[in-house]
């Protein structure tokens, strides 16, 4: 049986109601522009929510595309790119100063997938090909404002059809809205296309200027001003695409919620309340293809929800992987994700430290980020050699074998608008014991004694007494076999696919075109 989500609010007005006959949904074109999409690039979670939505999209009939940049670090052998397009002209908004060119040159390469979903890169030499990241250059407002206004162009002027609707996320690609209304709209352009923005995580906004003085206040309706000008580096990004979008959409209803209070919405929230209503909240789903303990490559054992108990032989490998006592009667708690202050990896390290020195359990990490952290990390390591093992470097086959093999995993997050790996590790059977927040608080359903009913241990305050007692409770209740084995089941079934959200996604994007033919949020920013 297919446990559905029991969320905790059931009253809030960002949940999306489904299309529910697909045969009569009409077929969309859909392009979403990114920073980055899984294969092509991985450094944060909405590289494959991207990927994944637009797979699912596909296989459903519709035709998407999504547009991102050619990094040098894409393998041109693994992946064959057709060139499509050579020497697009990307105008800078300098036409009479010499010290600036008028344009920068683009080519634009395609990679068409297998599921169907094709693949636009935007190839330049000095924004891209050069860089060896993705993020965090001095110059990054003129490398995203570049694949906003070079994606545009190639789709306005080079592609069949205009499309019903293009998707942006986060702050990277959130001015493409605002150059749709502004710049295209007055030509009669892009006008049955409508805008989505997603955010993923509204911290990020893309003032690369101190934003708390007054003299650098973006009131998200001024002209954009040409590349190199530094009035550029004051325009805040994800602010416009919040105004300039026909629809705005977070990871989940709870981060929806949450990012109207002044404590989560990082300045915007005054903003997201006047323009709530077109405010919504889709939880991030996960591929359960690559994510099967059934066929997972990846697990010393694979299992499935009638073989639980096969897991025990993931434990052991585990266990040998980092070096630790091999015990099946140790609970194992475990951590996989970025060592970042968003995650709460500091409180949960001092935690552990306490937990370890009371308690028969062990504790394993695999992570990489923060390099305070790392140490922290190792230093927790070296204190508890045959209790903690931690990998610091990347690697993609050690994270199975700990969905697959550890019992709990801690998620301690100061805020998490979605959240992958609770999902991910549910559904291989290692119990979530996580902060109440967001997305978090959306996926975890709390273990009740009473009924057996929940499929992981959730706290409220992010302070590490919380946090301490739900792992105190996990590992009282681990030691009832046949409970400890309901909650796997519970959690083992809950279901996460992606199928299910993406028909929550055409939803939200025929309610865009609704929102855009009736002009419901545009009236006044001609
Ligand atoms: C960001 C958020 C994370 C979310 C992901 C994908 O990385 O921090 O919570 O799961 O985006 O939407």
């Amino acid at each position: 049986m297919v446990r559905k989500l029991n969320h905790n609010d059931n009253s809030n007005s960002f949940a999306v109601s489904q299309v529910m006959d697909k045969k009569k949904i009409s077929k969309l074109k859909i392009i979403h522009i990114a920073a980055e999409a899984a294969p092509f690039s991985t450094v944060g979670g909405m590289s494959s929510v991207i990927t994944y939505l637009s797979r699912t999209l596909a296989k459903d009939g519709h035709d998407v595309s999504i547009f991102m940049p050619k990094f040098g670090f894409i393998d041109e052998k693994t992946y064959p790119l057709e060139l499509v397009y050579k020497g697009l002209k990307v105008p800078t908004g300098h036409t009479k100063d010499p010290n600036f060119p008028s344009h920068l040159i683009c080519n634009v390469k395609r990679y068409v997938a297998e599921d169907g979903v094709s693949f636009y890169f935007l190839e330049n030499m000095e924004y891209y090909e050069k860089r060896s990241n993705v993020y965090n250059y001095s110059d990054d407002y003129l490398r995203w404002a570049l694949l906003a206004y070079g994606s545009l162009q190639y789709i306005s002027n080079h592609m069949e059809k205009e499309p019903d609707i293009i998707h942006v996320h986060d702050w990277h690609t959130a001015l493409v809205p605002n150059i749709v209304f502004k710049e295209y709209k007055p030509k009669g352009k892009f006008e049955n296309t409508s805008c989505v923005l997603t955010i993923h995580n509204i911290s990020f906004q893309g003032q690369s200027i101190d934003p708390a003085s007054e003299l650098n206040f973006d009131d998200g309706k001024s002209r954009i001003p040409a590349f190199y000008n530094d009035r550029f580096k004051k325009l805040n990004f994800l602010k416009r695409g919040i105004i300039y979008s026909d629809i705005v959409n977070t990871v989940s209803e709870g981060y929806a919620r949450q990012i109207l209070t002044q404590a989560y919405g990082c300045g915007l929230e005054i903003l997201l309340m006047e323009l709530r209503s077109k405010l919504f909240g889709i939880i991030n789903g996960i591929d359960y293809v690559k994510f099967d303990p059934q066929n997972d490559p990846f697990l010393e054992a694979n299992f499935s929800i009638n073989t639980v108990e096969r897991r025990l032989i993931n434990k052991k490998k585990l266990q040998k992987e980092f070096n630790l006592e091999q015990d099946d009667g140790v609970p194992i708690f475990a951590f996989v994700g970025r060592l970042d202050h968003q995650k709460g990896v500091d409180l949960m390290i001092e935690v552990v430290e306490k937990f370890l020195k009371d308690f028969n359990a062990q504790f394993v990490l695999i992570g990489s980020g923060d390099m305070e952290l790392e140490k922290g990390a190792k230093r927790l390591a070296e204190k508890f050699p045959k209790k903690v093992g931690v990998h610091t470097y990347a690697n993609f086959t050690l994270p199975k074998l700990v969905f697959g093999g550890a019992d709990m995993l801690l998620m301690p997050s100061r805020f998490e608008p979605c959240g992958i790996v609770q999902m991910e590790t549910m559904r291989y059977g290692a119990i979530p014991i996580v902060r109440a927040t967001g997305g978090l608080d959306d996926t975890v359903e709390d273990f009740n004694p009473s009924d057996l009913t929940g499929n992981g241990f959730k706290f409220k305050d992010f302070d590490g007494w919380s946090l301490y007692g739900q792992m105190v409770r996990a590992q009282e209740t681990y030691r009832n076999k046949t409970v400890w084995k309901q909650i796997q089941l519970n959690a083992m079934s809950t279901d996460f696919s992606w199928d299910n959200i993406a028909d929550k996604y055409i939803a939200l994007y025929n309610k865009a075109i609704h929102f855009k033919k009736e002009g419901y949020f545009n009236k006044n920013l001609e």
